[in-house]
């Protein structure tokens, strides 16, 4: 680490660990946040919130190799940690945990964390294998950090669920919290991948959270599930969308499928514009 910056990068799990623990022997809590960097306004606002829950904060930026499929945006993926770093520091990060793929992925690594259920279907099925990627990554990040609270961001819905299963069920004891999802004005979910679009599929792009609003708006006036769906995924292609991988309506804890919103609920969607494909998804009560 590099103490004369103002917010240290630690490179190595050993470094890390290093300034949690004396963080913690101050008696300070620690939140953490895990991206895989291009930092906007959403990544930021989690690290704001981990702050106001730990005290101290962790974000971390890895682009993970193991999330994406062999047909993915792994080497296009934006990579700009200077910038990162400076925004991170702008907002009062206490230190910057940006590992190489080797101190992450040693030779020899050979474990895979691999949660059922909420994975199933939707990203899921749309990205095999993304979930196992995710799982182990954030797994080891949770394991190297300690922190007391993690925080996510709804924007990735399965994600959230996954995360909240998988820290259960190996009993790592820190608290995930979800934060809601930070919209542009005209209600697109900021993504890294927007930096993707074009002007015009920008333009375009807004129309999956309206679509996913009218949906959401007309299931809870009491029209049909499938039928609100299918109009759904009309609309996205209508308004310029290539492909149209899912709109679903699912359980918002279980996110079992639901044919009828009988307790609450989560729309959620992936299209293709262009070659971005974008996701987002909200709430139905
Ligand atoms: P990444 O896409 O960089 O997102 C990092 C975190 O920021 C995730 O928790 C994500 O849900 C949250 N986030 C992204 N856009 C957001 C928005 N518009 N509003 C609120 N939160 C937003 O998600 C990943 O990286 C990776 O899968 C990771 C968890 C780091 C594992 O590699």
């Amino acid at each position: 680490m590099d103490p004369a910056v103002p917010m240290p990068i630690a490179r190595t799990v050993r470094d890390l660990r290093a300034a949690v623990a004396s963080w913690r022997r101050a008696g300070d809590r620690v939140g953490l946040v895990t991206t895989m960097g291009a930092l906007h306004a959403g990544h930021l606002a989690l690290v704001e919130e981990a702050r106001r829950r730990g005290g101290r904060v962790v974000a971390t930026i890895f682009v993970n190799p193991l999330q994406f499929g062999a047909h993915e945006d792994l080497d296009r993926y934006p990579r700009q940690e200077a910038a990162d770093a400076a925004a991170l520091a702008g907002i009062g990060c206490d230190l910057l945990f940006a590992p190489s793929p080797d101190e992450m992925y040693p030779a020899g690594f050979a474990t895979q964390v691999s949660v059922a259920g909420v994975t199933e279907g939707l990203d899921g099925a749309a990205r095999p294998g993304h979930f196992d990627g995710v799982a182990t990554v954030v797994a080891k990040l949770l394991n190297q950090a300690q922190a007391d609270v993690a925080v996510f961001g709804e924007k990735d819905y399965q994600q959230l669920l996954t995360i909240r299963r998988l820290a259960r069920d190996l009993d790592i004891p820190t608290e995930i919290v979800g934060h809601p999802t930070v919209r542009e004005a005209d209600g697109l979910a900021l993504s890294s991948r927007n930096a993707y679009l074009s002007a015009d599929e920008r333009a375009r792009a807004a129309e999956l959270p309206r679509t996913l609003g009218a949906a959401a708006d007309a299931i809870r006036g009491g029209q049909a599930v499938d039928g609100t769906l299918l109009a759904a995924t009309q609309r996205l292609l209508g308004a310029g969308f290539g492909a149209v991988d899912y709109v679903e309506l699912r359980d918002a804890e279980t996110l079992a499928p639901l044919q009828r919103l009988d307790r609450p609920a989560r729309l959620l969607a992936a299209a293709r514009i262009g070659h971005t494909r974008l996701i987002d998804n909200i709430a139905v009560n």
